[in-house]
């Protein structure tokens, strides 16, 4: 898996910040981003969704209840998607507030009031500090958001991370040809940028769209039960980079079948040590971890 990694220019062990440093801070907000950037992360994990105007923003439920006070400032309205609110409705809601409640280990005064991010926003906490993080972005509910792919794609090509030119020569060379798999089109491969989808026709969409950007197609157990682990690999090989399952799928013989295709193996979500630990013997490339932190202790990169 190594190699693999290298050939794409991704860190190995990859430590993704799951919706930023998740455990320390109110998820998939500033804080949380910032932390994750400052520790070290390789990657800012992020589930994108589309306002009822048509800003991106960084938020992972449908409903707006679990990680927001919308029950208080818009009563009415609590069980509704966020889909279905502007951006202006959305910004007069405390994103940071519950946490505190829930977690009043971690809490901080500083997290009350915190407002919903938007990916350009996200962008701007990646830029700044020294330690250059990528971001791993996410479609979230995409067969809920036609076009989404698109309007993600304008904003990191107007913000300068997406640059299609090609990154060598010859633009028909095998990247795994010593795997004997299939000839791959090689473009720039910006690895600080990263797609992930658990809809393939999201995937598509950016593969046909951003063909330079990595993509990684998320697996849950749901989709391995319903398609198998070899049709899966089948399917995703012609659009992916990488496969994204749930921890307890990424067991050694699997995560072997995903390599000898050329494709890596990053798992979500995991946040002990032991798992940690188990999973880089099962020969995964990287996590997605609410704890960056202690990964990157775990994995010896501190
Ligand atoms: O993106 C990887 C992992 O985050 C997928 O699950 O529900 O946390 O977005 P979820
Ligand atoms: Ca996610």
């Amino acid at each position: 898996g190594k190699e693999l990694s290298q050939d794409l220019g991704v860190p190995s062990p990859a430590i993704i910040a799951h919706r930023g440093a998740s455990h320390l801070a109110p998820e998939s907000t500033a804080p949380a981003y910032k932390l994750a950037r400052d520790i070290g992360a390789d990657y800012l994990e992020a589930d994108l969704q589309r306002t009822k105007d048509g800003v991106i923003v960084v938020f992972h439920d449908e409903a707006l209840k679990r990680t927001s006070d919308i029950e208080t400032v818009f009563p009415e309205k609590a069980e509704q998607p966020l889909s279905e609110f502007t951006y202006k409705e959305l910004k007069q809601l405390d994103t940071g507030g519950w946490f505190n409640e829930k977690f009043p280990d971690q809490a901080r005064d500083s997290y009350v009031g915190l407002n919903i991010l938007t990916l350009d926003e996200l962008i701007d906490i990646a830029e700044s500090g020294n330690n250059n993080p990528g971001l791993y972005l996410e479609t979230k509910f995409a067969d809920k958001y036609p076009g989404i792919e698109k309007d993600i794609i304008e904003i990191l090509e107007r913000r300068g991370w997406i640059d299609g030119k090609p990154k060598f020569s010859d633009p028909e060379r095998k990247v795994n040809d010593k795997l004997g798999v299939a000839t791959v089109n090689v473009m720039e491969r910006d690895s600080r940028l990263i797609f992930q989808s658990f809809y393939s026709h999201s995937i598509e969409e950016f593969n046909s769209l951003a063909p330079s950007v990595l993509r990684v197609t998320l697996i849950s157990k749901d989709i391995e039960e319903k398609y198998g682990w070899e049709n899966i690999i089948e399917e995703t090989v012609a659009t992916s980079d990488g496969i994204g399952p749930v921890g307890n799928l990424a067991l050694p013989w699997r995560v072997n079948k995903v390599h000898k295709k050329g494709l890596i193996v990053h798992a979500y979500t995991i946040n002990s040590p032991f798992q940690m630990r188990i999973l880089h013997r099962s020969g995964v490339d990287g996590i997605f971890t609410d704890r960056p932190e202690l990964a990157l202790e775990v994995y010896d990169r501190t």
